[in-house]
């Protein structure tokens, strides 16, 4: 984890805050931040309260919540990419600070800060548009570049060296598992061929290659290799773990009234937001049917805020990348 850029003061209380700045950064007009006043509204930010956006991007949540605190709030990002953490230091506010390390060090991160409790979490899962863009990143298979796929490119093992080395079980198992791909045993069959014959598969495009020629049967309207980038992004960069690993450290953080907003782009991430935020609500963790009065009952930590929230049309029309995102908001109780 590295602490960087903007620096904190020593004390925010006691130094006047810069008036959040809408410095207009190029790096900003690259990812167009979704739900922006959905996630923002979600979080009911407290002029002094303390945020943590955990997926800072290129910071259009972050600066919304900035416009929203007043001189004593504090806001804290991480992102786990350094392009993200360098696109950051256009912001120059004292109550803003950020900080590389992944969401699932959230605990960590904030106790290092000699911060206890926060008033609201943000994850905006997946990825940004500069990642996807970017051919070098290795994310697309729409641009033909090394076969990378980590976000924090300062560690971890990349996609290519992961295909290079696994077995077709394990191929296998990362493609159906997290790409929900029907055809997962022939494309893993037919990487282990390609690699067999020699070939080391080191880019986007000789993966992208390789999928079409294993897929029989193309879904009209999506690329085949869709799935098995998805699969494979999701496998690198452990996103799925990680997003079990902060869901309750976000919860011990929270003071009672904290929000939690996660907004997922897929099954797999809504799905585990969506049960976690259950299984703390309901805690039943009693047997059904056992004798106990009703006020003796565990009673909830979090408690759902509202339905789901869908873009909608408009949203959608102007950034259609933002389709599938769906935010789910939970707010903390006084329950230790
Ligand atoms: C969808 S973008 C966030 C966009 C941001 N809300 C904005 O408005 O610009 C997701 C960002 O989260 C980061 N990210 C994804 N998973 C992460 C994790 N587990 N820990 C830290 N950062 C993560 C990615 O590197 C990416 O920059």
């Amino acid at each position: 984890m590295n602490v960087g850029l903007s620096q904190p003061p020593e004390n925010p209380s006691s130094l006047s805050p810069v008036s959040p700045s809408p410095v207009l950064d190029l790096n900003t007009s690259l990812h167009i931040t979704v739900l922006l006043d959905e996630a923002v509204d979600a979080l009911a930010i407290k002029p002094a309260g303390i945020y943590v956006d955990g997926t800072f991007g290129r910071g259009g949540h972050s600066r919304r919540i900035l416009e929203r605190l007043g001189e004593q709030g504090r806001l804290i990002a991480l992102d786990r990419d350094i392009a993200a953490v360098a696109a950051a230091s256009a912001i120059q506010d004292a109550r803003f600070r950020i900080v590389h390390s992944p969401f699932a060090a959230i605990g960590e991160v904030l106790g290092d800060l000699g911060i206890g409790k926060v008033d609201g979490v943000l994850l905006d899962l997946g990825i940004s548009s500069p990642q996807i863009d970017e051919g070098d990143r290795g994310f697309s298979f729409r641009f033909d570049g090394p076969l990378d796929m980590r976000m924090d490119q300062s560690r971890g093992q990349t996609a290519a060296q992961f295909i290079a080395e696994a077995t077709e079980q394990q191929l296998t198992g990362v493609i159906k598992n997290y790409g929900e791909e029907r055809f997962a045993k022939q494309i893993a069959r037919a990487i282990v061929a390609a690699r067999t014959g020699g070939d080391a598969i080191t880019t986007t495009g000789q993966l992208a290659k390789i999928v079409a020629g294993a897929v029989p049967k193309i879904e009209p309207g999506q690329d085949p290799a869709t799935r098995t980038f998805q699969a494979l992004r999701i496998f690198i960069n452990q996103e799925l773990k990680e997003l079990e690993v902060a869901l309750p450290q976000c919860v011990s953080l929270l003071a009672a009234g904290g929000r939690l907003a996660v907004i997922s782009f897929h099954s797999l991430e809504d799905r585990i937001v969506k049960r976690f935020i259950r299984g703390e609500q309901d805690r039943d963790d009693l047997p059904a049917n056992f004798p106990v009065m009703a006020k003796d009952l565990p009673q909830p930590r979090m408690i759902t805020v509202g339905k789901a929230i869908k873009p909608g049309a408009s949203e959608i029309r102007r950034n259609p990348r933002s389709r599938s995102a769906v935010l789910r908001v939970a707010e903390r109780t006084a329950v230790a």
